[in-house]
């Protein structure tokens, strides 16, 4: 049985040079998959606007929302660290009411909470360590900016915008995150980054050296639709694999081979001959 994973295993790892392993889930079965197999961090991504609610970007996703996938992945859950992704709107306004929100997470399961942005995000990094809340930085192409950014395009890739990305680090790491996500950064960039903070970097977009690497869910196993973009590898093509087994079910259902023997019920001979008097005929092929 592998041990628990928690913050300060995170912080260890780095130390050790150990990298970590990060993924999303969303639902209860599929942190169970991602638990059992061993993943280090799991992390309720603000993504699951796209990959589960069908939203084009995710900016609608809501705490409710969240909040409701945060509870089925905590239930599923035993081993990986979990981290509730904080959305949209739920850490701009105050501290307090940032604090407020994490704090419904925490009260789910979640052992921390993830926020988009650098500088100008630490008086809500500080206030939610007030509140004994561990924080996960995330830097770079953050989605929630996609309108600030004018899409999804890679950041730091001009001297200002690496200097800014690299002081933004340092500004996290100095107000106490336990991890800055990095997504969609130049690997040199990255490397920087990596090279100077204490804590580990988990990159997504963002090169091999970074101390971990996270992947959302669906890309990972080929469950994504449509594009997808440079960064992701795909281990499976899960699409295919469910399209051919549906296929296969809507097949056996019109030729009458499913179900068969093996998935059906009987009832016992004594029940049978007490409804074959009354009900004989319907019994016959
Ligand atoms: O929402 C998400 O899934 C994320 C990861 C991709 C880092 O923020």
């Amino acid at each position: 049985m592998m041990e628990k994973v928690t913050v300060k295993t995170i912080l260890e790892k780095k130390r050790k040079g150990e990298k970590i392993s990060a993924l999303t889930a969303y639902d209860y079965s599929s942190a169970i998959i991602v638990d059992n197999a061993g993943i280090d961090i799991i992390l309720v991504g603000d993504s699951l606007g796209n990959t589960i609610l069908g939203y084009e970007s995710t900016l609608p996703v809501t705490m409710e929302d969240m909040l409701h996938h945060v509870k089925a992945v905590a239930r599923g859950r035993k081993r990986s660290l979990l981290i509730a992704d904080m959305p949209y709107m739920s850490f701009h306004l105050s501290p307090q009411e940032t604090v407020r929100n994490a704090s419904l997470f925490m009260r789910e399961g979640a052992e921390g909470v993830k926020i988009e942005g650098g500088k100008k995000r630490i008086n809500m990094v500080k206030a939610l360590l007030d509140a004994e809340i561990p924080v996960m930085g995330h830097i770079g192409l953050t989605p929630q900016s996609i309108h600030i950014f004018g899409g999804y395009r890679v950041q730091g890739k001009e001297i200002e915008s690496a200097k800014a990305l690299i002081e933004d680090a340092i500004a996290l790491e100095e107000a106490g995150v336990f991890s800055i996500v990095l997504e969609s950064v130049p690997t040199e960039v990255s490397k920087i980054i990596t090279k100077i903070l204490k804590i580990p970097t988990i990159g997504i977009g963002a090169g091999p050296f970074c101390d971990g690497q996270i992947l959302v869910f669906h890309d990972l196993l080929g469950l994504t639709p449509g594009y997808l973009p440079k960064f992701v590898r795909k281990y499976a093509d899960l699409q295919k694999i469910i399209d051919t087994s549906i296929k296969s079910y809507i097949e056996d259902i019109k030729n009458g081979k499913f179900p068969d023997e093996r998935e059906s019920y009987h009832l016992s001979e004594e029940i049978k001959e007490k409804l074959e008097r009354e009900y004989g005929d319907f019994l016959k092929d």
